[in-house]
């Protein structure tokens, strides 16, 4: 009897010990923010040309702030010729001439920033347009001094090893240049040659290019491909076997763990990051994995705030005919957040998204987008998004339950990665009508950068101008001014959920644990901080589910909840989401 008590003593010391505590957490603005994703050239037109504009971003500031949302990223906002919208950047200190000038830009963060709404750029440093100057030049001879900016390889050597290029219908990433008789090495397309970071010139000028943007006041950076910039320029043969070995057989993370990837990320820290303490960075994590993340994140190493990993999107995609999308077992969901969020228990912040411009839109691939069930899907997968660990990345349009546009021709598309994809399939003499179908619901980028539904007249309210990329026409039904109006709307829930998250610390840095891990229907989950306890419950399916625990919700408070229905039962209908905090 008196063992039995001392153990007990033991463990509920252990118990109380255990507890996170928010006087123990590092505690950040970035960690607390939502971040809000808007894609510029599809949020707000204001002079008519079919092309969203920074002006039309701070005419739209009252509503960005009216979400409750912290911080806003920019899809690349500079000088290009657009061969990738703004991923091929020619000029990296001034404002691309369709979206405005630089004065639009200072008065955007100016005016931003007297909202309380942070900015944050995009970074895209593993290459730049072949129009950058420095690729001008670099091609104009083998003894330009801007030559080894680039990555070449003369060709007099035959022709280099087989590196990946994603947006070539041939797959390469070697492009040959008459000029000088080399080839030039480009992960992506042809118009995106990969910079060389292994010149300590090239890096220098990237940092200061870094400092200029963080000088005007800039509050951090989302860094495109950022694991890609280091390379072995012996560029040795890789062979299948060797991808097996040693990159899980996959090229993405041979090409994220360059030899000195780390020295790279640790120099920019010291350079530029660790001046600007209060600004944020973010990996684009395009190879990392759960078992290297730290490496970029951990802060004892001083180089990156945050990093956010792909295996979430990845889940349930079939390679035939370009990333078709196939059902997922919402247990596999579940494990793959689940071990995510295992790898920063102890140290490190994660990140969580469903959707951004390299995805369909998250309510047509992680809920239902039928009219019966748009409404219910999204605000489930919004509450999902905002109550795990983890600062969450928002998508422009997600707050209203936007959907895929679902073209019927490839004419209608304008991304450089599925016109690729298209002549792959049709070169190999494929199935183009199954290409074409399987867009609609898998990988096309285009799906998730319809422009922005703000009314139901012509083109949304986006544009006066013809729009560069299609409206949808749902947008009669889904639209700020008609969901402004609604109380129980998809976008007013989006609110509500905001508000709850920054009301509750244990949403934000509580301790995440995983209930029911068998459920098929349900994803279901306690987060805990300073002895507050709460459940979040999701019905991932169109049935009505039940919750297998013994949590008591009978007792319970409900924080938030997406069907009005006090529910307490313990069985849930299609789709329905609730917080509860648990006595
Ligand atoms: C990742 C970006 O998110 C994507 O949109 C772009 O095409 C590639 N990187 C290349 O910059």
């Amino acid at each position: 009897m008196k063992n039995t008590m001392i153990l007990i003593a033991i463990l509920s010391a252990i118990t109380v010990f255990s507890q996170k505590k928010s006087k123990d957490i590092d505690r950040k603005w970035w960690k607390e923010a939502v971040v809000y994703q808007i894609y510029p050239r599809s949020f707000k037109d204001t002079n008519g040309d079919g092309v969203g504009d920074l002006k039309g971003i701070i005419s739209k500031l009252d509503y960005i702030k009216s979400l409750g949302i912290n911080a806003i990223w920019l899809n690349p906002i500079f000088e290009s010729p657009n061969a990738d919208n703004g991923y091929d950047i020619s000029d990296y200190q001034s404002i691309m001439k369709q979206f405005g000038t630089m004065d639009d830009f200072n008065t955007l963060l100016k005016d931003a920033h007297q909202k309380d709404l942070k900015i944050i750029l995009d970074l895209v440093v593993n290459h730049s347009s072949d129009e950058h100057k420095w690729f001008q030049e670099s091609r104009k001879s083998r003894d330009n001094p801007y030559r080894d900016y680039y990555h070449w390889w003369p060709a007099e050597k035959g022709k280099p090893a087989f590196r990946p290029g994603a947006f070539e219908a041939d797959g390469s990433g070697w492009r040959y240049d008459k000029t000088t008789n080399s080839y030039y090495l480009h992960y992506f397309n042809f118009k995106q040659p990969d910079l060389n970071w292994e010149n300590p010139k090239v890096r220098q000028e990237i940092y200061s290019m870094m400092r200029f943007w963080l000088d005007k006041g800039i509050d951090g950076f989302r860094m495109d491909v950022i694991p890609f910039i280091s390379k072995d320029t012996n560029f040795p043969v890789i062979t299948q076997a060797d991808l097996d070995k040693n990159y899980h057989g996959r090229w993405d993370v041979y090409m994220g763990e360059g030899p000195h990837l780390h020295d790279y990320l640790k120099e920019m820290n010291k350079e530029v990051l660790s001046k600007y303490p209060n600004a944020m960075s973010l990996a684009e994590g395009a190879g990392m994995l759960k078992s290297t993340a730290l490496n970029f994140v951990d802060p004892a190493r001083h180089e990156l705030n945050m990093g956010y990993h792909f295996e979430g999107t990845n889940l349930g995609y079939v390679p035939r005919y370009f990333k078709k999308s196939g059902p997922y077992k919402l247990t596999d969901f579940k494990k793959i957040y689940t071990d995510w969020d295992a790898v920063y228990k102890e140290k490190g912040w994660g990140t969580t998204y469903l959707g951004n411009h390299d995805q369909p839109r998250m309510v047509s691939r992680w809920g239902n987008d039928s009219e019966q069930f748009r409404a219910p899907s999204s605000k489930m997968l919004t509450t999902f998004l905002l109550s795990m660990t983890g600062t969450p990345y928002y998508y422009y349009g997600d707050e209203l339950g936007m959907t895929n546009i679902k073209f019927d021709k490839i004419e209608d598309y304008r991304d450089i990665e599925v016109f690729a994809e298209y002549d792959k399939v049709k070169n190999a003499g494929g199935d183009l009508k199954e290409f074409i179908e399987n867009q609609k619901t898998g990988g096309a980028r285009d799906n998730g950068r319809t422009p922005m539904q703000w009314n139901e007249k012509e083109n949304a309210g986006f544009t006066t101008g013809t729009p560069w990329l299609k409206v949808n026409a749902n947008k009669s039904e889904i639209n700020v001014l008609d969901e402004e109006k609604n109380p129980n709307s998809t976008l007013n829930y989006f609110k509500k959920m905001t508000k709850t998250r920054r009301e509750n610390l244990a949403l934000i840095y509580g301790k995440y644990t995983l209930v029911d891990e068998p459920n098929e229907q349900i994803y279901a989950y306690t987060k805990e901080l300073d002895g507050k306890k709460l459940l979040v419950v999701l019905n991932f399916s169109d049935k009505e589910a039940k919750l297998n625990s013994d949590l008591d919700l009978k007792n319970a408070k409900i924080l938030i909840e997406n069907y009005p229905s006090d529910n307490k039962t313990g069985t849930f209908q299609p789709y329905e989401a609730v917080i509860y905090q648990l006595k």
